[in-house]
């Protein structure tokens, strides 16, 4: 089972990397790291199994993020909401993903991106597309495209960045972290 601390920390140059393109199909590895990506992410976002297996809660991670520097991630959306009694989830999983179009608007989250890798608190505003058209591949190398807005959309760029090299903490100027916030919507 992984564990957060499994997870390499923001100092690890290995999050630094470009990730390559995966070639298909995927190995019998990838299929096992996706498996335990995807419930690394549903249990954490629960909140007993969360506390029980002291699980930081994320919504998506990278193969980097593992060490793997390929290019696919796993996103797990919870579409439930605070007062639902059982958690929904949609589950992505995303190869060789591109960006293919976006919104002129952008927008932000208001307390802050987090991401698995970085353990401590980041102050500032990361901007990202209000709406982005995402073109991938399913594990089956199947060509698919997906639209995403608001918070999956953020979650989307945050996870392509990882796939580049880049942390959200990248986007933030240390010396103005809430530069240009009034033109941008919070989320
Ligand atoms: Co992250």
């Amino acid at each position: 089972m992984l564990k957060t601390c499994d997870i390499l920390d923001e100092k690890d140059k290995r999050l630094r990397q470009v990730s390559e393109e995966v070639v298909f199909p995927l190995t019998k590895e990838d299929h096992k790291l996706i498996d335990t990506m995807i419930q690394y992410l549903h249990d954490s976002q629960i909140d007993e199994l969360s506390e029980k297996y002291g699980l930081r809660p994320g919504m998506g991670l990278s193969a980097i993020q593992l060490g793997v520097a390929k290019r696919y991630f796993v996103v797990v959306h919870e579409l439930t909401g605070p007062d639902d009694e059982e958690k929904e989830f949609d589950t992505y999983v995303l190869v060789n993903p591109k960006i293919i179009s976006n919104s002129m608007e952008q927008i932000y989250v208001t307390d802050g991106e987090g991401c698995l890798s970085v353990n401590r608190p980041v102050e500032g505003i990361v901007p990202r597309y209000a709406r982005v058209t995402l073109e991938a591949y399913d594990m089956e190398g199947n060509k698919v495209q997906i639209r995403a807005r608001e918070e999956l959309s953020i979650c989307f760029q945050h996870e392509l960045d990882h796939l580049n090299g880049i942390l959200f903490t990248d986007h933030i100027d240390p010396k103005n972290p809430f530069k240009n916030k009034d033109s941008m919507r919070a989320i």
